[in-house]
This record gives C-alpha cells, structure tokens and sequence, in this order.
C-alpha cells in the first residue's frame, strides 16, 4: 500500500499524459533526494498522506499558475499574435488580416498610450460584406498585431461604416477629463430602413477597448443617401475640429467645422474642376487631408487631399486613390494642380492615415485595405476574408515638374527580415535574354531587392522578376524600355477567375533616370505584392492567388546581354503569428 502511494505521488510530477506504471518506473531503485523525501512520506498514516497530497497538489497548481502569469506578463507585447494556421495557403504572413470572416476599409487610425489602434469594416458574422460593425487590432510596432473584441457592432438596423477616430486631450466634448482624454470616433451610420446614411459619435475612456454611442446621434443629417466617411482632425492654427466627408455619386467633399465634435458647421463644398483630370467615375470613398513638409524646400507645407474613387464596378475602369495636393487653412481647400494617383495597382483601396500627426514621431503613416470592390467578395481565402496593406511612410518631393507623393514601407517591417536570400550568380541563356533564378522552396513571404542600371536602351526589350513561376503560372512585374513603363502583370498568376478584370497588365510611365538606374523593393506575402519603385514614387499593390508548386524566382531581361547590370538581394520574411503545435 506505501508503495502505491510512493508511486501515485512521483506519477503527480508529470504531465500525466502516459499511463502513470510507465512514468512511474524510472524513479524505483534510484536513490535520489526526491525518493528519500518520499520514502519518508510512506511512514505518514493513509489519512496524514492523503491531506498531505492535496496539499502538495494545490501548492504545486498554485506555483504553475504564478510562473504562468508572471510569464505572461513578461512577454506580453513581445509575444507572437495569435495563432493563424487554419488556413495554410493563402494566409499573408505579416500582413494584418483577421482571424476570420469579412474585413475591408481601415477605420480610426490612432496612436495612443504606445498603441497603434487599427478598426476596420468588419462583419461578426461571416466573410462576406454585410453587418458592418467596426473590428479592432492593436499593436506596438504596426506589425505585430492583436485582434480585439468588436468595438463598435451594428444595433437597431444601423450598420456601422467608415470613419476615424480622435484622442480629444482637452476634452472638448466633455466626454472624458483632462487628465484621461477620451477617444472620440466619428463614423457613418447606415440606416438600413431607408438607407440614409449619417455622422455619428462614439467615445471610449478605456484606450479604446469599448465604445458608447452618443445619446443624442446623429450629430450629422443631411437626410441623404451617400453621405458618408467622416475623417476628423484637430487643426491648431484655427483651434478648431475638420471634418471632410464625401457625398459619393456627386463626388464631391464637404468640409465641416467644431469646437466639441458634436456640434459641426459646414465650412465649404470641393468640387474639382475637371481639368484637374480627377476621375468621376463610381463612388468617391474615404477623404482625407494632411500635411507634408516639401522635401528640400525649406519650412513649405503642403495639404494632400486623398478620395478614393470605385469606378464603374461592372465595367473597367480605374478604382483607387486619387491626391490633390495644395493648400488648407482649416475651412477651404484649393488644389494646386492635376489629380495624382497614390497607387499604381489594383489593390490599394480605403487608404487613410494614423491621427498621431502632431503628437508622436512627426511620420504621416497611411494603409490601406489591400482589395478591390470589382472582386473582393470571391477571393478565394477562408475563413478569413480581406487584409491591410503593409504601413507605409509618406513624404512629399519634386517629381518632374511637380511634387509627387512618395511611400516607403515602415522601418519597423526590418525586424521581420531572416536569412538571406541569394540569387544563382551566372545568368543562363533563354530563348529571348537571360535569366537568373532563385528555389524559394516554399517561403512565400520575402522582402527582394532589385537594382536595375540600363546602360543601354537601345538594345534592351525588358526586365522583370517573375514570382511564384511554376510549369504554367507565374506574376511578371518588369519595366519596358520602348515605352518605359513599369508594370505588373497578372494574367497567368495562378487563380484569375473571380472576374473578368482579375487577370490584367497594369502599367504606369516610369522614366529612367539620368543615371539610368531603376530600382525596387518588393514585398511578398503569400497571395500578394507590394512594389516600392525608385524610392515609392511609384507604387503597385496587387493580390494573385498561386498554386502550391510555384517556387522559382526568376530574374530576366530579354535583349543584349550587356544592356544592363543589376544587382538582386533580399530576406525571408519571418511570420507575425504564432506557429500552432502539431
Ligand atoms: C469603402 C466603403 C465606404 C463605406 C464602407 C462600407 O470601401 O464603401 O464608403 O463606409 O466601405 O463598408
């Protein structure tokens, strides 16, 4: 009977997930302290035993779950998200992404108490567009990111659309106090009823964890359908609140005025003349308006002026982010000059800018929902549906005649990069040029760089990097010489079913310099690429959807062997999430 106590005990050390005799065995016959210690035990009575036992048992369970907590506490912030195994394919590796159902524009972009807080368009109940309510992520570093509960859900038959949010330090709306400012978020409700859509009010006094509606919403009511997306922002020069909200068919921008966020005036109306080449075609989606130093120009500050724009969704036609840039003075806008495009690809969409404009390091950071209205409901990923793009620093510069925006990926993202990547160093001829290859032996996440000096045009066709290259697919991104246009073609790139316009070529004029260097940084991350050219004045953000088999990279030029030099180099990416046990 001693015995069998003796031995029930060791069988408590283990984790008990194998029959207790077997666990048992290595300890009998040794003579350690533990089975002295135990030995002792045995002359104990049953009872005395027993009591002993449970004792053991609660002190040890008790040990565990302080080791347990003190562990969580310590690397909490440092720890991987959650895990994201579920769906091995297509889930981006360090690109934000739910971990499931619906999710499309980012919402109330703020920096707060060390936090990034990322809400997005989400729907609770599955992967298609519909409930909308506002999803939550947060983060220290804009790439490791935490899914929170949802904060603002749809109630009473009022969606809850896009909009931004505003840390209210002084308290303007009476909401919170000086000493904790609450977060204020402004967002369209969409009354489903009669598909009026309105501005509404929410706070937090939690850091955002939770939200309360305003009582007295909507503070906005034109009594109008296509009213939507508040962006708000404090303007110091005039101690004022902005608000810009687009009316969508008439694409056009209102421009409204507060004091305590809830009482708003409307300052002025944007309608861009047409000769500003702006595009009018589809919805006009998500404003926003910010300020940029003027690289090289000495203290001149310049207002950007962003609308999305969703084009005709069944026929095709450009879909994404137009700029304006020109000048602000906290009621009027007036453009400077011709629209712009921000992005060159397809999937860049919704964008918008982190509120921490004047408080934290001084960089303008926008994302955007990295998806496209003519498909985003068929791509083919589960259970989660849609991502963000990767965050990217924005800056302002002298560009050929003009200024251009330019976007580079945040230097955070530097902390993900792995080994090395290196490319065959010998070229081998093709049937049109030559080519330099690269196995990436199933690592679909990568950071590559491409630098590219054309010394001679003349006799160069083109050159490219082919992705995800198989016996029948592969995604071409390349430059042309006859008409030096950079571009990214899709048509072969692996799934391009989801509608007639997936599988396209798109291209946009990239002169080379005088130098005749061109070069890239490009993200890959599973089922997309984000191409960063000559700095990011020039950008493509494009979803493709390969097959498991695709694991050539693949460097060419097709043309003389001499035309160019080029030097390649990049990293593996490491994932964001959590590897699951097997
Ligand atoms: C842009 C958009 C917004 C709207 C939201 C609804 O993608 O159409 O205009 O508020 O999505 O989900």
């Amino acid at each position: 009977m001693e015995n069998i106590e003796y031995h029930r005990l060791a069988a408590s050390e283990d984790d008990g997930s194998v029959p207790k005799e077997t666990k048992i065995s290595p300890w009998i016959g040794r003579k350690s302290k533990w089975k002295k210690c135990f030995r002792k035990i045995s002359y104990y009575r049953r009872s005395k035993l027993n009591s002993f036992m449970t004792l053991l048992c609660v002190v040890t369970f008790c040990c565990c779950c302080l080791v347990a907590l003190v562990l969580a506490i310590v690397f909490s912030g440092k720890s991987k998200s959650a895990t994201y195994d579920e769906t091995p394919w297509f889930r981006p590796q360090y690109h934000y992404t739910p971990k499931k159902n619906w999710m499309n524009d980012p919402n109330g972009l703020i920096y707060h108490n060390g936090e990034y807080e990322l809400y997005f368009q989400y729907n609770p109940y599955g992967s298609h567009w519909g409930h909308m309510s506002w999803g939550h992520a947060k983060s220290k570093d804009m790439v490791h990111w935490e899914q929170q509960p949802v904060a603002l859900m749809e109630a009473d038959g009022v969606m809850i659309f896009s909009g931004s949010a505003v840390v209210d330090t002084n308290n303007t709306s009476g909401f919170g106090n000086k000493t904790h400012p609450p977060l204020v978020a402004l967002y369209t409700g969409f009354v489903e009823s009669d598909k009026i859509q309105d501005q509404r009010v929410a706070y937090s006094n939690d850091n955002g964890m939770s939200w309360i509606n305003y009582e007295n919403n909507p503070v906005l009511d034109r009594h109008s359908e296509n009213f939507r997306d508040p962006k708000v922002f404090w303007h110091p020069p005039t101690k004022s609140w902005c608000m810009l909200a687009v009316l969508a068919q008439k694409h056009t921008i209102l421009f409204y005025t507060s004091v305590n966020l809830i009482d708003w005036t409307l300052a002025s109306e944007f309608i861009p003349s047409p000769s500003t080449g702006v595009s009018i075609e589809g919805n006009w989606e998500c404003p926003d308006l910010f300020p940029l130093k003027v690289i090289g120009a000495a203290n001149q500050i310049k207002w950007i002026l962003k609308v999305d724009t969703s084009g005709n969704r069944t026929e095709m036609s450009r879909t994404g982010a137009q700029y304006f840039i020109g000048e602000f003075n906290g009621t009027h806008f007036v453009a400077g000059g011709k629209s712009q495009w921000l992005d060159s690809g397809m999937d860049f969409y919704a964008s918008n800018t982190w509120n921490n404009r004047y408080s934290h390091d001084g960089r303008m950071i926008i994302i955007g929902w990295a998806c496209n209205w003519y498909y985003s409901e068929n791509i083919p990923t589960s259970p989660f549906r849609g991502m963000m793009s990767i965050p990217r620093v924005l800056s302002l510069l002298p560009y050929g005649d003009g200024l251009r925006l330019a976007q580079q990926p945040i230097q955070e993202l530097q902390s993900l990069r792995g080994d090395p990547i290196t490319f065959a160093p010998n070229p081998v001829v093709t049937a049109e040029g030559y080519a330099v290859q690269f196995n990436t032996n199933h690592v679909r996440s990568l950071e590559i760089f491409l630098n590219v000096t054309v010394l001679s045009r003349d006799e160069l066709k083109e050159f490219g990097l082919k992705l995800m290259k198989g016996p029948s697919q592969e995604l071409v991104i390349g430059w042309r010489s006859d008409d030096q246009s950079f571009f990214i073609n899709r048509t072969a790139s692996g799934i391009v079913d989801m509608a007639p316009h997936f599988p396209v070529v798109n291209c946009t004029q990239v002169p080379l310099n005088q130098d005749g260097r061109m070069w890239a940084q490009i993200f890959l991350d599973w089922c997309s690429v984000e191409v960063f050219v000559n700095g990011g004045v020039v950008t493509f953000t494009d979803l493709f959807f390969p097959d498991t088999n695709q694991d050539i990279m693949e460097f060419y030029w097709t043309g003389a062997k001499d035309a160019i030099t080029y030097d390649l180099g990049g990293y593996e990416m490491t994932s964001i999430w959590k590897k699951a046990k097997n």
